[in-house]
């Protein structure tokens, strides 16, 4: 029976960050999966995360199940984390949440939850969007429909075409957003943009599902959520995919939330419990490790502090490494590179074509997605100039 299977290939992203793995010239530039890497290449873990860790292992007298819906100070932290400390509808009661296996297993419930309001409803995505979202919400069996987005020519978004393609989007539709530094393309909405999607929720009554894996790596903790939070004060209801991986470098532990807005009290409750019955029959319980851990980080003021001044450097990191990749690929090739400074997060497109990705992986080691997609944190100041003068000979042909 299981004979007939045919071996299926590589992931993309992760099949090419194995070849980056396995080439063996020791000046290869890995710019491939979306991790963050310090100076010195390395994904590091966090200070005040190896401090909870600690006291965590020091304090756990049982590994018995977890609740259904997770580590109560993790729900608590995120919550506040999302939606601000002072949010309207989070002191109003209209918030709950569940804890998941990750981004993706938040991703995967706020499907599951949707598909049981709406089966197969119909998701408006963002072209291009992260590749992952298309079988994460695809296999409950919720149908695509692409928004233009990003324009190549611009090195932007394209607003009006955005606009013009969500005026299709009805009540009992989904509209998938990215809360902040857009995986692949680094090109956010402006507040006064998230202003007019609120105001087409209002009108045509979608439903916002907000996918934030990137928060505090764009321009802070608040002013990344700062979308979000435009539309949690004005719509009725509002589903938010978080991860933990990112912003608490909590990657392998598997942790995030799925967050819903809802008209009231009661029907937070409602869906949370939909939300554990939906866990329930896909992976039953969330582990407990990271969650702990990030609850710790999140709730304890000293922990916290320590966290942010560390989330915040990467940050600032981020930017001005977009400010010298600019510069030296400006240098090296005559074009126009600043765009890289004014996208945000990890992730822009160089604007190269697919045979010159392709040729800079095969003839200089530099590896990026065959979409020129680079991850800005994978560049260091031992990199910075042979990835600037392969791009430049690729580029000058
Ligand atoms: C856009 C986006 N959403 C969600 C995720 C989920 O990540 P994880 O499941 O590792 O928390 C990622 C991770 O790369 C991502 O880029």
């Amino acid at each position: 029976m299981l004979d007939q299977l045919p071996l299926l290939p590589a992931d993309p992203i992760l099949g090419l960050a194995a070849a980056a793995r396995a080439d063996d010239n020791p000046n290869k530039v890995d710019l491939t999966v979306g991790i963050y890497m310090d100076e010195q290449g390395l994904c590091p873990v966090f200070d005040a995360v190896q401090r909870a860790q600690r006291q965590l292992v020091e304090e756990e007298t049982t590994k018995a199940y977890m609740p259904a819906s997770g580590d109560a100070a993790f729900n608590t932290g995120i919550q506040k984390l999302v939606f601000g400390e002072d949010s309207a509808p989070l002191l109003a009661g209209r918030i709950s949440s569940i804890q998941t296996p990750g981004g993706c297993g938040a991703l995967r419930i706020g499907a599951e939850v949707i598909a049981a309001a709406v089966p197969g409803a119909k998701v408006w995505v963002s072209d291009p969007t992260w590749p992952v979202h298309i079988p994460l919400l695809g296999s409950v069996g919720l149908k695509f429909e692409n928004y233009r987005y990003y324009e190549p020519d611009s090195h932007g978004v394209n607003f009006d075409a955005m606009v013009d393609d969500l005026k299709q989007a009805q009540a009992g539709d989904v509209v998938l957003l990215h809360g902040c530094c857009h995986n692949p393309c680094g090109a956010d909405l402006s507040l006064e943009q998230w202003g007019v999607v609120a105001d087409m929720a209002e009108n045509q009554g979608f439903l916002p599902f907000i996918d934030i894996a990137y928060q505090g790596l764009g321009d802070g903790l608040d002013a990344d959520a700062a979308g979000l939070r435009l539309l949690a004060a004005r719509l009725p209801e509002m589903i938010v995919a978080a991860s933990s991986s990112k912003n608490l470098g909590l990657y392998r532990e598997r942790t995030g939330a799925t967050l819903f807005l809802c008209r009231d009290g009661n029907s937070a409750a409602a869906l949370q419990s939909q939300a554990q019955v939906a866990a329930r029959r896909v992976y039953s319980m969330p582990p407990a490790h990271g969650a702990i851990i990030a609850g710790k980080v999140l709730t304890d003021p000293a922990l916290r502090a320590s966290w942010e001044a560390e989330l915040q450097g990467m940050c600032q990191r981020i930017n001005a490494l977009r400010s010298q990749i600019r510069h030296q690929l400006e240098a090296a090739t005559d074009r126009d590179f600043g765009f890289i400074e004014r996208e945000k997060g990890m992730f822009s497109f160089l604007g190269l074509s697919k045979e010159q990705a392709q040729k800079l992986r095969n003839e200089h080691s530099v590896y990026m997605l065959d979409s020129s997609r680079i991850n800005v944190a994978g560049v260091n100041a031992r990199n910075i100039d042979a990835l600037a003068a392969a791009v430049g000979q690729v580029v000058k042909g």
